[in-house]
């Protein structure tokens, strides 16, 4: 059985990991390790991610991290059987470090450098710890920089159905998070106080979009978020209230961001005749997100995905995973591979 070493290092967690083959059809990988650094210390100053800092802090890293992976996993370069990178989508200079390392670590060894969409990650998680998704599936990826569903027809292809047109859903819980002064990262927190307010406090806006986007008019459009407007009518509430009420915004907020997310999810799963649906990326770490998706997959009568904790924010083993699903589909990158801080999924 295959095993191969992942690295991600594409916005501020520096990650490697070990994940092995398992011969098992239904669940084809298993997790043998997999390390994070996590910047979250570093950018908290800024209250946001600083791309100069990340790339540097990646450097510092990303030799202690592999090594780490590789010890936990009980793996030695001579066992691997090939290396998986995130090529992108991400920070250019953070993917720059992944990649360079990648491929030098590849060379190295003499073994193959496969290249990882990010997103496809994201996606393989599910599949890393729940084993395959009966197809078609639905998924939900969304984190701070991306809100996006896609349908899996065969397993390891993506079809993009929509997309946020403005603010992805975590960057939307960062922003007001920073505007209640609630400090970085914003999701969790925003969670937690969530708990504690009355959800139906303040009225907010939901955006639902009907025309294709004149940037992506492949699109139909009317599956794609918008959480721009959102934010602002959280603003406005703070600037027009003397003492706003911080857990009721918070509840409030996560109740609109939580119906939006689940309603697309759900119109896309009964368009495709998805046999089932699942959310991944680090805003899937959500308590409300997460239950309303039981919920309405047990009425649904639709099998519901979701990774655990470790596995929601950007971590190595679910590159890894992805990686060996991309290697045995003969897909295996060469040594003028590039970062691509745009890179499309295909
Ligand atoms: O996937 P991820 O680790 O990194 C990106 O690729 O962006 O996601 C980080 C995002 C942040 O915006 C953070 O606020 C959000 O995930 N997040 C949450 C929760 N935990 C993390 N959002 C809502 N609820 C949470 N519990
Ligand atoms: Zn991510």
């Amino acid at each position: 059985m295959m095993r191969i070493l992942g690295i991600e290092t594409s916005c501020d967690e520096t990650s490697a990991a070990v994940v092995e083959e398992t011969g098992d059809a239904a669940k084809p990988w298993t997790i043998r390790s997999n390390i994070v650094a996590s910047q979250v210390p570093i950018h908290r100053e800024w209250g946001g991610v600083v791309p100069e800092l990340a790339s540097r802090q990646h450097i510092r890293d990303i030799c202690g991290v592999v090594d780490r992976a590789l010890e936990d996993g009980q793996t030695s370069w001579r066992e691997l059987g090939a290396v998986a990178v995130t090529q992108g989508p991400g920070l250019v200079g953070s993917l720059l470090v992944g990649v360079a390392f990648a491929k030098a670590a590849a060379a190295a060894a003499g073994i193959p450098l496969v290249a990882v969409h990010h997103l496809a990650g994201h996606i393989e998680s599910l599949v890393l710890e729940n084993g395959e998704m009966p197809l078609p599936a639905v998924v939900l990826v969304v984190s701070g920089g991306h809100t996006s569903l896609y349908l899996v027809e065969r397993a390891g292809t993506y079809q993009l159905l929509s997309r946020t047109r403005d603010d992805a859903a975590g960057e939307a819980y960062d922003k007001v998070a920073k505007l209640l002064g609630l400090g970085y990262p914003g999701g969790p927190v925003i969670d937690r106080l969530a708990a504690t307010g009355n959800d139906r406090a303040i009225p907010l806006p939901t955006t639902r979009l009907t025309h294709a986007d004149r940037n992506a008019p492949e699109l139909k459009g009317d599956l794609d978020f918008s959480f721009s407007g959102l934010k602002t009518a959280v603003l406005r509430h703070v600037r027009s209230h003397d003492t706003p009420v911080v857990a009721d915004i918070c509840a409030s907020f996560q109740r609109v961001v939580v119906a939006v997310l689940i309603d697309r999810l759900f119109d896309a799963a009964r368009r495709y005749q998805a046999k089932s649906v699942g959310i991944a990326g680090g805003v899937s770490a959500n308590s409300r997100l997460r239950a309303e998706l039981r919920e309405r997959g047990v009425r649904r009568e639709i099998p519901t995905f979701v990774p655990s904790l470790q596995l929601s924010t950007d971590n190595a083993a679910m590159i890894a995973a992805a990686g060996l699903r991309r290697f045995r589909a003969g897909r295996v990158a060469t040594m003028d591979l590039n970062a691509d801080a745009a890179l499309a999924l295909a």
